[in-house]
């Protein structure tokens, strides 16, 4: 079993976050979504992945680099643009040859894995099978409608009046068949070949399409508000362990991560949290749900539940919350007259100023 890996696209959601950067790395407790996938393909027995990559290509090859770190092989796939996820499968042809494959969304995040959804393929082999969860706002997914055995009847693709409120999970397990399917199907309105279309072009040619409800947790981290979520989630899980430097006068309550080489001073820390390698934090408040990642600067700020990606500094801000901050952001008070918001922000940047 192969594994095809989406990391390309455009991530419009997380901008300007990804004007700059691939929405697959952006780190969920300071590591890379995108890796937990990995890992999780690896779990399942997977060894060889073909990752698609767009735009962001360099910055995904220089974080991955050859899949060894998670016992992969990994191949890197260019993708022109982000025509679509059954495209990706469509240019994966020669990658994937005859083997069945498995292809894994990188933006999706799943607790405890796929092994068992892959084992349970490889035993009873049906033409595809799909992750479904139930969510409140099925229009904003892909949406499976099943008979009573639990084959899936039918698909659409983010529609308007959802038939049931079970998502299609990024994770479809895949026969050779599959690729009959992309090559057969026209790009959707949106002008992208929908991987939706090729198991609705399946099921109406009478194919063996299969479905689990996933009861864990799951989130397509598409958006901010999902990110902060879904750091949340993880950080919950986070076991105590200090390795860098917290010196006395900083009071720290519940489960908190210091990575190697961070100190804290002066300083409130709340857990759960976690402070990335190289970090300082000074006469700050910390709050639970925040991860602040490595070598970055906090001084007289109080900052919680909240994602602040490496090497950003912030001075002197009470308070940050709800809040997704780049790689080398500066946020600071002004330091002589005129006291006035100064703003240097990149395309698409929110930014929510308290009065
Ligand atoms: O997250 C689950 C949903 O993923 C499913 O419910 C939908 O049926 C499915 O179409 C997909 O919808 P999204 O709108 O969330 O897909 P998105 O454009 O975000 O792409 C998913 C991943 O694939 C993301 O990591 C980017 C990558 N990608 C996407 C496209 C369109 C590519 O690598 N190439 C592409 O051409």
């Amino acid at each position: 079993m192969k594994a095809l890996v989406l990391a390309g696209g455009r991530g419009t959601r997380l901008r300007p976050i990804t004007n700059t950067s691939a929405k697959q790395l952006v780190p969920i407790a300071n590591k890379p979504v995108l890796f937990y996938g990995l890992e999780a393909l690896r779990e399942a027995g997977v060894r060889e992945a073909g990752v698609i990559v767009g735009d962001t290509a360099a910055e995904v090859r220089a974080a991955v680099g050859d899949g060894s770190r998670f016992g992969l092989r990994v191949t890197y796939i260019p993708q022109e643009a982000p025509l679509g996820l059954a495209h990706c499968v469509l240019i994966a042809r020669d990658f994937l040859g005859d083997d069945d494959f498995v292809v894994y969304l990188g933006d999706n995040f799943i607790v405890n894995g796929i092994a068992g959804f892959v084992e349970t393929f490889r035993v009873s082999r049906p033409d595809v099978d799909i992750l479904l969860t139930k969510v409140p706002d099925p229009s904003n997914f892909g949406v499976a409608e099943l008979d009573t055995a639990g084959r899936v009847v039918g698909v659409a693709e983010k529609p308007a009046h959802p038939v049931s409120d079970l998502a299609i999970v990024g994770v479809y397990l895949c026969t050779p068949r599959m690729h009959e399917a992309v090559r057969a199907i026209e790009p959707s309105a949106r002008g992208e070949l929908e991987i939706t279309d090729a198991l609705r072009w399946l099921i109406d040619r009478g194919a063996d399409v299969r479905s689990h409800v996933i009861s864990g947790y799951w989130k397509d981290t598409g958006r901010v508000e999902d990110m902060l979520e879904c750091n949340r989630m993880v950080l919950e899980t986070v076991a105590h362990r200090v390795s860098g430097r917290v010196c006395a006068g900083t009071r720290v309550s519940g489960r908190v991560v210091v990575e190697e080489g961070a100190e804290v001073s002066g300083s409130h820390l709340v857990g759960p949290l976690v402070i990335g390698a190289g970090t300082r934090v000074r006469d700050s408040y910390v709050g639970p749900f925040t991860s602040i990642g490595a070598n970055c600067e906090l001084s007289h700020t109080e900052i919680e539940y909240s994602i602040v990606m490496e090497r950003s500094v912030i001075r002197g801000v009470r308070r940050i919350q709800d809040s997704l901050v780049g790689k080398d952001v500066t946020v600071a008070l002004a330091e002589c007259a005129p006291k006035a918001h100064r703003l240097v922000l990149g395309d698409h940047s929110l930014v929510r100023l308290d009065r």
